[in-house]
Formats: structure tokens, sequence, C-alpha cells
């Protein structure tokens, strides 16, 4: 039954393969996090860095993640039980799809402020000095956004109705569902990205921003900085976590899985700087110093509309709306992939139907959810290893999973799988060829896992590693 393609469902065309993956890669990571981290990190320094990671070390674990979906046609942990059954290589599979649940959890949290915003700019608050903190109306948007995020109880609804609707999707199957969200919406992402660099580019004094992003500043080029590019690279390619080789085992044997991964590294990347040339000359234009994280576009953001637009209160509202409707997007073809690797699981592995295992997921990850977004609020004195539920869900994903998932992963792929199946995937059994199949397997075998535990120690023992 597992291995039935028909019953699991399948990819109806290389498009959908390519935006739903890339959906899953687009998401929050690349339009607030890449921004801040280059801006960080010493401007176009930083890029040159982010982009040998990302092909040098997380497109093979991407690659190797596809070769594995698509070999076994199984969930995260079912695969790994059908290629290496009885082994322990299974727990690469467990960790992802305990992954799964722990980054939609907290991802949900982001993504309901998200949709808060969207609703506010859609009402005309943001731009119009409306925002109102305790029942007093306020343009203090650091203010409102503490207000907005400790509240106990708006966050978490926000968060019901971003689960409900990721849920939705989900539930109604791969290519009903899955695909054809993300044909809608990722052509949609990519319409707004384009119209909002032109708006940004127009606005006075937008070079500075441009300098600023691009100036490559070496001196900032700091151990730290180096491993900050690497999680971003992996985050932003959701890689490590099994979300592909559930992806993959929809995949059908014509899809190619080398130019696939290609592509979905080149629009991911896109989007990130793309979206560098949105934030930095708009926040530029206006003089206000950028912020990082959630700062920069729940608090930044809404500062900058509300000053540039107070003399266009048209166009303020075009772009704020725009923006956080990117955002809120992105934010969705993703969580729909944290989704998928774990009701692909619970499905499979207990028999239930799609709509079933969804319903599970759904709310097992609205509870902890609302633990993460609690520790904004009520919960700020929880802590578990001195961090609240939503740092330190971040933490165990970001700075665990992923990169632990992405060496076993390549490891996996790289020495233990059979040579003849891996080339066999690569190559739809001989039907294309790979110019690239010596170096790329080198870097499946070598370069993507000495390059991962290397940082990943450093993660561990920062001390010992740092000076
Ligand atoms: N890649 C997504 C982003 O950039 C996040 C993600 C992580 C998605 C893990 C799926 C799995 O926001």
């Amino acid at each position: 039954m597992q291995s039935g393609n028909a019953a699991r469902g399948s990819f109806g065309s290389q498009l959908g393969v390519i935006l739903a993956s890339a959906g899953s890669a687009v998401g929050l990571g690349n339009i607030w996090r890449f921004p801040t981290e280059v801006g960080k990190g010493g401007g176009a320094a930083f890029i040159l860095i982010y982009l040998g990671f990302i092909f040098l070390i997380a497109m093979p674990v991407m690659i190797s993640e596809f070769i594995i979906g698509r070999s076994a046609r199984s969930n995260a942990i079912g695969a790994f039980q059908k290629l290496a059954p009885g082994k322990l290589w299974v727990a690469a599979g467990i960790m992802g799809v305990l992954g799964g649940f722990l980054v939609l959890s907290f991802y949900s949290v982001v993504a309901g402020w998200t949709l808060h915003y969207t609703i506010q700019s859609a009402l005309g608050q943001l731009q119009g000095l409306q925002t109102t903190v305790n029942g007093q109306q306020t343009t203090d948007f650091a203010a409102a956004f503490n207000a907005f995020v400790s509240d106990p109880w708006q966050p978490i609804l926000y968060i019901a109705v971003f689960l409900l609707l990721t849920h939705l999707v989900v539930a109604r199957g791969i290519r009903h569902g899955i695909e054809r969200y993300s044909k809608l919406m990722m052509p949609m992402l990519l319409a707004i990205i384009v119209l909002l660099v032109c708006f940004s580019l127009m606005m006075p004094g937008a070079s500075e921003g441009i300098r600023f992003l691009l100036k490559p500043d070496l001196s900032r080029v700091t151990p730290e900085v180096i491993l900050g590019a690497m999680g971003q690279a992996f985050f932003s390619l959701s890689v490590g976590l099994g979300c592909l080789v559930t992806y993959a085992s929809y995949f059908n044997n014509e899809t190619r899985l080398v130019s696939s991964a290609m592509n979905v590294c080149i629009i991911d990347t896109m989007v990130a700087v793309l979206s560098g040339f949105i934030i930095f000359p708009t926040v530029f234009s206006v003089g206000i110093a950028p912020d990082a994280g959630p700062g920069l576009v729940f608090i930044t953001l809404p500062n900058v509309f509300l000053l540039t637009f107070g003399e266009m209160p048209v166009a303020g509202y075009i772009f704020s709306l725009l923006f956080y409707v990117l955002l809120l997007l992105a934010a969705l073809t993703s969580s729909i992939s944290m989704h998928e690797i774990c009701t692909a699981f619970i499905s499979e592995h207990f028999s239930h139907s799609r709509k079933r295992a969804a319903a599970i997921v759904t709310i097992v990850c609205l509870v902890l959810g609302s633990f993460c977004s609690l520790s904004f609020g009520p919960w700020q004195e929880v802590t578990i290893f001195g961090r609240g539920f939503f740092d330190l869900f971040d933490y165990t994903v970001t700075k665990f999973l992923m990169p632990l998932g992405g060496l076993l992963i390549t490891v996996f792929v790289g020495w233990w799988l059979d040579r003849k199946l891996v080339e066999g995937q690569l190559t739809n059994d001989g039907s294309i060829s790979i110019r690239a199949m010596k170096p790329l397997l080198f870097l499946i075998r070598w370069v993507a896992p000495i390059g991962i535990l290397v940082i990943f120690l450093n993660e561990l023992f920062p001390l010992f590693m740092m000076n």
C-alpha cells in the first residue's frame, strides 16, 4: 500500500514540483531573515559566503533528500525504514518529523503576526496613525507590536487561523492541495516581489540602501557570521528535516532531480536577494536604522510606510498591503511543507486518512504554537534550559536537528546507499546524462558532511572552536 504511487498521490507536472519545492524554500527566512543577516554580515561579502553554502552544502543535501524520497516513495521515517530496514538511520527520519512539528509550531507564531499585520494594513490602520494600544491610539509601533505579541489570546487566534489555512491545503492532498495552491501562490508571490522592488528602487535616496546591502565589508566577516550564513542556507532551503524527502516521494520517474534542485536554489536565492532590495532602499530612504529580526518587519517597516507615505496615502496603503501579503504567501507555502512532513508520516504509519492525519498535526501544532506564543507574554518566565518555548523550538530545529539531519542524510546517500541506486536516481535510470556526476558525488560524500560537521561542532562547543 505504502509504495503504491497512485494511492500516495503524486505531483502532476515538473512545474508543480519546482513551484511546490520552491514554495517550501521561499519563506519568512528569505524575506526578513536574509536581508538582516546580509546587513549584519558585511553586505556582498556575506552574500558570497552564503552562495558558497547554498551550492556546495545545502544543495547537495537537497539532492540527497530527493534521492531518498523518490527511491523509497515514503514519508520521512518510512523512507529510512525501507531503504535501511532495522538500522539506526531511521533516527534521521524521526528527528525530521519531530523537527517538522517544532518548526511549524514556532513558525506559525510569526506567520500569525504576519496575518494580523496584513489585516491591519488592509484596514488602513498601519499608515494612518491608527494603532491602538490599551485602548489608546498611538504611532509607537514598537509598543503596539510588543502589546500585541504579549497578549495571551489574540496571537493564538491568528495562529489558529493560519494553521487552518495550512490545514485546508494539506488535507486536499498532493495534486489538488499542495501542487494546486503552490501553482497559484508562487507566481503571485514572485509578481509582488518584482512590483515591490520597482516601488522601492524609485524611492528617493534608494541608492544608499543598495550600497548598504551590496558593499562588501570584509571587516564584518567573523566566524560567527560564517556560521550564521550556513544556518541561514539550511533554513532557507528547508533541508535537513526530511521535508524534501517527503515532497520527492511524490515526484514521478521523469522528474530531473538535479535540475529541479538547481531551479529551487536559484529561485530561493533570487527571492532572498530581491527582498534585500525591497527592504533596504525603503528603510534608508527615510533615514531609519535597519533593525534585525522581527523588529525589522513589524516595527521598522510600519514606521517607514507611515513616514514615507504620509504624503501619499494611497501608495503607502498599497505598498504596505502588498508587503504583508507577500510575507503571508511566503509563510503559507513553507508551512504547508512543514505540515506535510508530519501529515504524511501519521497518515502512512498509523494508516489514518489524510484528512484525519492532517487534523492531528494541526491540533498538536496549535497547542505547541500557543506555548510558543505565550512565551512572549504570560509565560515569559517559563523556561527550559534557560529558554522560553519559542526560542527553545527555534534553537532545537535550526541549531541542532537541521544540521544533524543534513549530516546524516548526506552520509547515508554518499556512503551507505548503493551507488547504483544513487546514480540511477540522478540519471533517471540512465535516461538523462548528468555532466557533473563526479563533482556532485564528491560534494555529497565529502564537502557537505565535513562542512556541516565542522559547523555543527562549533555550535555545540562554541567557546572551544571560536577562540
Ligand atoms: N525555508 C523556509 C523559510 O525560508 C523555512 C522552512 C524550514 C520550511 C524547514 C520547511 C522546513 O522560511
